[in-house]
C-alpha cells in the first residue's frame, strides 16, 4: 500500500472509531506474572509487577503499600505508567516511613480496575536480635519444579531472599537440563537460544509465570544478582563460550540480556548497569556485599585444552605464566575498592554472596575408564587429575592472582566474614584460607533445579563416593553435598550465624517434602571442622 493511501485509510478511521479512542471503555488487564518487590534499605523498597493488557497502548497503574492486609491505611501509594518499551512491566524504588522500618507491609498494584494479588516485604529493619536470609542459585525452569522457592515461601522466618545468579537459562529445548521439560510441559519459551532483546523478554516471561517463583517473590524482599546464564553459558567481560560470531554481536547481547533483566527483576538499576554491586545494610548484625562477577571485569576464562598438545602433553609453564597474571581480573580494581570502602566492622557479620566458587577445589583421582564415558567437554578431567590441577577455571580458581587480593582486603580488615556463592549446583561448606590463615567460612547453595555434579557421572560413582573422595583430597572443604536440590538458610545472631542446607526430596512433582541436610554453626574466627 502506498503511504499516502495508508495515511488516508488511518484518518478514514480514526474517524469512525474516534469516540471509541478517547471512551473510557476498560481494557482487560491481568497480573499473570505476579508481583515482586527487592533490593530494601532501611527507608525504600523496590515494588515490582508486569501489566498484561489486550492491546499494545501505554497503561498507567498505581500502588498502595499498607501495614495491614486490608490496605486500611495506607503508608505509601503512587502511579507508574508502562509502555512497549518497558515490555509492560512496572517497578517503582518506593520511600517507606520510617515508622514502618522492618516491619512486615503489604503491597498490590493497580490498572483499570483490577487489583493483583496482595505481596509482603519489609524493608531493613534497624537492630534486629537476629536476621534470617535464604539463598538460591541456579534456577533452571526446564529441569523441573521450583519446589525450593516454595518450600522457603512457606517459611515465616525468613527476612529476606538472595538469588546468587542463574535465575533464568539461554538454552533451547533439547540442550542443557531439558530432557524432562515435555514431560514436566516446562519446554523453554521461545524455543531457542535467546539472544534478542524479545527473547530475552519472553524467556523472563515464562519464568515470572512459574507459581513457586511467584509465591517466593510475593512472600519476601529478594536481592538478586546476575551469573552467567542470564546472559550465556561461561560469560566474561567480551564473550562468553556460549556466544558465537555468527550470533551477532556479543556486546549488543548483552545489552539485550540486560535491558530485559532490568525490566523484568525487581532490582534497583545502577547507573552502570554493568557495575551492579549492591550492599546492604541490616543495622549493626548483617553487613551483605552483593559482587558482580561476569561483566563488568572479567577477563576471559582460562581454556585448559588450549595448553594440552596433540600428543597429549600438558604445556605446564604457559599454563601457570597465563593463569597467574596479576592483570586477570574477576572483580575489578572499581569493585575491589568498593568493597575496600565497604569492608564494614567488626560488629557485623560482613557477607560476601557472589556467584561462583572462591574455595580451591580439586578433583580426586577418576579412573580413566569413567572419564572416557563423559561427554567430550569433561574429557579435560583426565589433565585435570593427572597434573592436580584446580577443576573449575571459571570459578575463583581460575583469578588466583585476584583472589589474594580480595582476600587481603576482606582479611586485615574484619574477622567475622562469610563468604557465599552459588553457580556449581551443590552444597559446600569450606574454610578460606590465606597463607594459612582463616578469612572465614564459604557456604555454597544448592541449585534450585540445575542438575548436580553427581549427575554428571551417570551414576558411574555414587554421590556419596565423590563426596568422601572430594573431602579426603580438599582439606579445607569440611562438607559437601553433591546428590540433592534445594536452597541454604543462614539465621544470624551477634555472635553465631546457623546455616542449614534443606533439600528438596524431588523436582519431578509438585508433592514434595523438605529436609535439612546438615546444620552448621559458624562463630567468628573458628574454622569449620
Ligand atoms: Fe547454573
Amino acid at each position: 500500500m502506498e503511504r499516502r493511501n495508508f495515511l488516508k485509510l488511518i484518518s478514514l478511521s480514526i474517524l469512525f472509531v474516534g469516540l471509541n479512542l478517547f471512551s473510557s471503555v476498560k481494557r482487560s488487564v491481568k497480573f499473570k506474572h505476579g508481583i515482586a518487590s527487592g533490593d530494601p534499605t532501611d527507608s525504600s523498597i523496590i515494588l515490582w509487577t508486569r501489566v498484561t493488557a489486550d492491546n499494545n497502548k501505554k497503561i498507567l497503574a498505581t500502588y498502595e503499600v499498607s501495614d495491614t492486609k486490608d490496605f486500611k491505611d495506607i503508608i505509601a501509594s503512587g502511579q507508574y505508567q508502562t509502555d512497549k518499551n518497558k515490555d509492560f512491566t512496572v517497578k517503582v524504588d518506593v520511600l517507606i516511613p520510617k515508622n514502618f522500618r522492618g516491619k512486615q507491609i503489604f503491597y498490590r498494584f493497580k490498572a483499570e480496575g483490577v487489583t493483583s494479588k496482595i505481596g509482603a516485604t519489609t524493608t531493613l529493619p534497624q537492630s534486629p536480635s537476629n536476621f534470617k536470609i535464604a539463598i538460591f542459585s541456579c534456577s533452571n525452569y526446564p529441569a523441573g519444579y521450583f519446589n525450593a522457592y516454595n518450600a522457603a515461601s512457606k517459611d515465616n522466618s525468613i527476612n529476606m531472599g538472595i538469588h546468587v545468579g542463574d535465575y533464568l537459562y539461554e538454552y533451547k529445548q533439547g540442550e542443557y537440563a531439558t530432557e524432562n521439560a515435555v514431560q514436566l510441559n516446562r519446554q523453554p519459551i521461545p524455543n531457542k537460544e535467546i539472544t534478542t532483546l524479545n527473547d530475552y523478554r519472553l524467556r523472563h516471561a515464562q519464568y515470572k509465570t512459574d507459581v513457586d517463583l511467584q509465591a517466593l517473590h510475593s512472600s519476601i524482599p529478594m536481592a538478586c544478582a546476575w551469573d552467567d546464564h542470564e546472559i550465556t553459558n561461561d560469560a566474561w567481560k567480551d564473550g562468553a563460550e556460549n556466544h558465537q560470531a555468527n550470533e551477532g554481536s556479543f556486546n549488543i547481547r548483552k545489552r539485550n540480556a540486560l535491558k530485559a533483566y532490568f525490566e523484568w527483576m525487581p532490582v534497583r538499576e545502577p547507573k552502570n548497569q554493568f557495575k551492579n554491586w549492591k550492599r546492604y545494610k541490616v543495622g549493626n548484625l548483617v553487613d551483605i556485599k552483593l559482587l558482580e562477577t561476569r561483566l563488568s571485569s572479567r577477563s576471559e576464562q582460562i581454556k585448559l585444552t588450549k595448553y594440552i598438545t596433540k600428543e597429549g602433553i600438558f604445556l605446564k609453564e604457559g599454563f601457570y605464566k597465563t593463569l597467574n597474571n596479576k592483570k586477570r581480573n574477576l572483580l575489578g580494581k572499581e569493585q575491589l575498592n568498593f568493597v575496600k570502602e565497604n569492608v564494614g566492622s567488626n560488629q557485623a557479620w560482613n557477607v560476601y554472596a557472589q556467584q561462583v566458587l572462591l574455595a580451591s577445589l580439586k578433583l580426586p583421582s577418576i579412573p580413566s575408564d569413567i572419564i572416557d564415558m563423559l561427554p567430550d567437554y569433561q574429557q579435560y578431567y583426565k589433565t585435570v587429575i593427572k597434573e592436580d590441577l584446580p577443576y573449575n577455571l571459571d570459578a575463583w580458581d581460575g583469578y588466583p592472582s585476584e583472589r589474594e587480593k580480595f582476600l587481603k582486603i576482606v582479611g586485615s580488615t574484619s574477622k567475622k566474614n562469610l563468604f557465599i556463592a552459588g553457580d556449581t549446583h551443590n552444597c559446600w561448606a569450606n574454610n578460606i584460607m590465606l597463607d594459612d590463615k582463616f578469612v572465614g567460612a564459604e557456604l555454597a547453595t544448592p541449585s534450585v533445579t540445575s542438575p548436580g555434579a553427581s549427575e554428571n557421572f551417570n551414576g558411574m560413582i555414587s554421590s556419596k563416593q565423590l563426596e568422601n573422595a572430594m573431602m579426603l583430597k580438599n582439606k579445607n572443604l569440611k562438607w559437601t553435598n553433591l546428590a540433592d536440590r534445594g536452597y541454604l538458610t543462614i539465621n544470624f545472631k551477634p555472635e553465631i550465624a546457623t546455616t542449614e542446607f534443606i533439600a528438596v526430596d524431588t523436582i519431578s512433582s509438585r508433592n514434595y517434602k523438605t529436609k535439612i541436610l546438615k546444620r552448621v554453626e559458624i562463630t567468628p574466627e573458628q574454622e569449620l571442622t
